[in-house]
């Protein structure tokens, strides 16, 4: 009786994304799902998802779940594809309907925020069941306010929350996003066992492969956490000053209206033909 965890790697936005399955059962999940999408011409592809679809099928697996970690802002999800393929109740953390209010509001979009476009919204403490084991939902913001870790047999999929620990944190400075609220998160997931494995949103690597999985022990000497001396307040300065320093995401618009949507895309316009929203505006200084 064990779990099995195959990782895909998405070159273009450095993201990793997960199919897990119970071996005895074959029941199975996906984690993080990607769409390939082209920002200039607005074009996209099911080609990278589909090498998770053809693992599921290859391996006769049984889909019951696909679990975002959050609503992402620097990739789309192909959720939705991953549901029409296979079946599978799509999950995500309640602190969605927080994201969907601020965008609807900011892009002007004509969408319900209370998050009924996912099959499910979970809490701390939820659990989902796959097979002989289960998920174990814990909320851990910071990064976003939704952002979800899901727990399963000594296995944390940890979204944006450490990124290698060559590499540091993820930034807070998303609206919902809170440095101080990421330390506590931080903190959170190095209170589990030092051979727990901290499964990785993303790996940005200089000079090495793409990693998947870290260790608590391993993210104890996280570089942002050595930076900061373990100080919260260090932490929170550190944090914040890189932030300031970071571009907007090249793909933060679509992805964010893709997304918030659990991976819908827009209605057809007039013409047939579907848009993603860009705001516009001036700076007179
Ligand atoms: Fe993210």
């Amino acid at each position: 009786m064990s779990i099995h965890i195959e990782s895909f790697y998405h070159k273009d936005t450095s993201t990793w994304s997960y199919v897990v399955h119970d071996t005895q059962s074959g029941n199975s999940a996906v984690i993080d799902p990607v769409l390939d999408f082209d920002l200039h011409s607005g074009e996209s592809s099911y080609q990278s998802v589909h090498q998770l679809v053809e693992y599921i099928r290859q391996h006769k697996l049984q889909l019951q779940w696909i679990l975002e970690t959050h609503a992402h802002a620097d990739h789309l999800t192909a959720a939705q594809y991953v549901k029409q393929q296979l079946g599978g109740k799509i999950v995500i953390g309640a602190g969605i309907k927080d994201v969907q209010q601020h965008f609807a509001q900011q892009l002007n979009l004509d969408i319900n925020t209370d998050g009924s476009q996912f099959d499910i919204l979970v809490s701390a403490g939820d659990s989902l069941r796959l097979g002989q084991f289960e998920f174990i939902a814990h909320e851990t913001p910071g990064h976003t306010d939704d952002s979800m870790s899901y727990e399963i047999d000594g296995n944390l999929f940890i979204g944006d929350t450490f990124f290698h620990p060559d590499t540091g944190t993820a930034r807070c400075d998303f609206p919902g996003g809170s440095a101080d609220k990421l330390f506590d998160s931080l903190q959170f997931l190095t209170s589990f066992p030092e051979d727990y494995r901290l499964w990785l949103c993303h790996d940005y690597p200089k000079g090495r492969d793409p990693v998947a999985a870290t260790t608590v022990a391993e993210q104890k000497n996280n570089v942002h956490f050595q930076q900061s001396g373990g100080n919260p307040a260090a932490y929170v300065e550190l944090r914040q000053k890189r932030d300031s320093t970071l571009a907007v995401p090249r793909l933060i618009f679509p992805s964010i209206q893709i997304n918030i949507r659990a991976g819908q895309f827009p209605d057809d316009e007039p013409n047939g033909r579907k848009y993603l929203k860009l705001p516009f505006s001036i700076d007179n200084t």
